[in-house]
């Protein structure tokens, strides 16, 4: 009816669908997040709803994230970061699969339930296995009010706003942001130096400018997208840091254009999937201005040398014409690089299918939370 479309008109305020919406929102978002929970006195972050004393937060032994789809890939960045920061021992799994394969529960290690929507049945199934085991397990959700943040009952709120499109994008941002904050928080009450505890706080602050000004980039994103749009299958390359940014590019990319794609960790390509590298196989190599940089550099050499188009997406200063398009980014520090290198894969993804004609907001086969198994 008239009266919907208004409405959906007035939600959408301006932007052509909901996707490209939450995409220019995410430096709003982030803002939202860290409001009230950066502390510059002790170099840490505050985050009250996780109930846990100094003494707990140091008992704790290993950190376990869990959820499904894009949400696990965020766990897998978040692992990546409390490793960094903490020192702790990280790991994700899909919370699908922890559910069915009788994991062994520990009692000092904190499980991090992760959902946008906090209605996923997988997530909320594992959430009661393991409480059921004695688990202590906190929520990483966005929906206040839903069935994973009550079962929970502590934890972090997301504060990405409503996220309508299927393809999650500034809930993604704000999860990698809120383990970023837990991060640091676990990190400072062990062995992180306030020094670096404050590096992290200012790269925290700075982000949502970084966001903003990798989104103005959008015009020359949107062309290379356009150039690659009849390819068949893509390329997602990434390691170590990069690796969650990869497997998130590849999901986005899937999700809403519908062409195939496939994350590697770019260490791993010559031990098979090199053999797939031709004219026709696009990648994109992310490249983090990192320890790894003349590797990453190596890797993307290695796939041109057999004839494999390079799209890289990176903050380092890359040697010139080393790959065929590069999408450059802003640096805040090393260890909040990766989120920020996530974003220009959501305008790529977001531009193919726009090129493409898909139905960017409701891609088929998909529903924007899976309360069934
Ligand atoms: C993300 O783009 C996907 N739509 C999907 O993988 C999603 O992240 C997953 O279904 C989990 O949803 P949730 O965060 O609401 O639990």
């Amino acid at each position: 009816t008239t009266i919907d479309m208004a409405a959906e008109d007035y939600a959408l305020g301006g932007h052509p669908d909901f996707m490209r919406k939450e995409i220019a929102e995410q430096g709003e978002a982030v803002r939202r997040a860290l409001r009230g929970r950066l502390d510059d006195r002790f170099a840490t972050a505050h985050l009250g709803g996780l109930n846990m004393d100094a003494r707990e937060l140091r008992g704790i032994s290993k950190v376990v994230f869990l959820g499904c789809g894009s949400a696990y890939y965020a766990g897998q960045l978040g692992a990546q970061v409390v490793e960094e920061l903490a020192r702790i021992p990280a790991t994700a799994e899909p919370a699908s699969e922890f559910r069915y394969r009788n994991p062994v529960v520990d009692p000092d290690a904190l499980y991090v339930a992760i959902s946008q929507s906090g209605e996923t049945l997988d997530t909320l199934a594992a959430v009661q296995e393991l409480q059921r085991k004695g688990g202590r397990v906190i929520g990483a959700v966005n929906v206040v009010g839903s069935a994973i943040a009550r079962q929970c009952g502590a934890g972090v709120f997301l504060h990405a706003g409503p996220e309508i499109s299927v393809a999650s994008t500034k809930a993604l941002t704000n999860m990698s942001v809120s383990f970023t904050m837990l991060a640091l928080l676990l990190g400072r009450v062990r062995d992180l130096s306030a020094a670096d505890g404050q590096r992290v706080v200012e790269g925290l602050r700075a982000l949502p400018d970084a966001i903003d000004k990798v989104l103005t980039d959008e015009p020359a994103i949107a062309e290379i997208a356009q150039r690659y749009a009849e390819a068949r299958s893509m390329f997602f390359i990434g390691r170590v840091r990069a690796w969650p940014v990869a497997r998130e590019g590849a999901q986005k990319l899937k999700e809403v254009s519908y062409i195939h794609a496939e994350a590697y960790q770019a260490s791993e390509l010559k031990h098979g999937p090199l053999a797939l590298i031709d004219p026709e196989m696009p990648s994109v190599v992310i490249v983090p201005d990192d320890e790894l940089l003349a590797k990453n550099i190596n890797t993307i050499e290695q796939i041109k040398a057999r004839g494999g188009p390079v799209i890289a997406v990176t903050n380092a200063d890359l040697p010139a014409n080393v790959a065929d398009d590069v999408i450059r980014i802003p640096r805040v520090a090393t260890e909040l690089d990766a989120m920020l290198l996530t974003i220009p894969l959501q305008l790529l993804a977001y531009h193919t299918a726009l090129a493409l004609g898909r139905d960017i907001d409701k891609p088929r086969n998909l529903a924007k939370s899976v309360t069934v198994e």
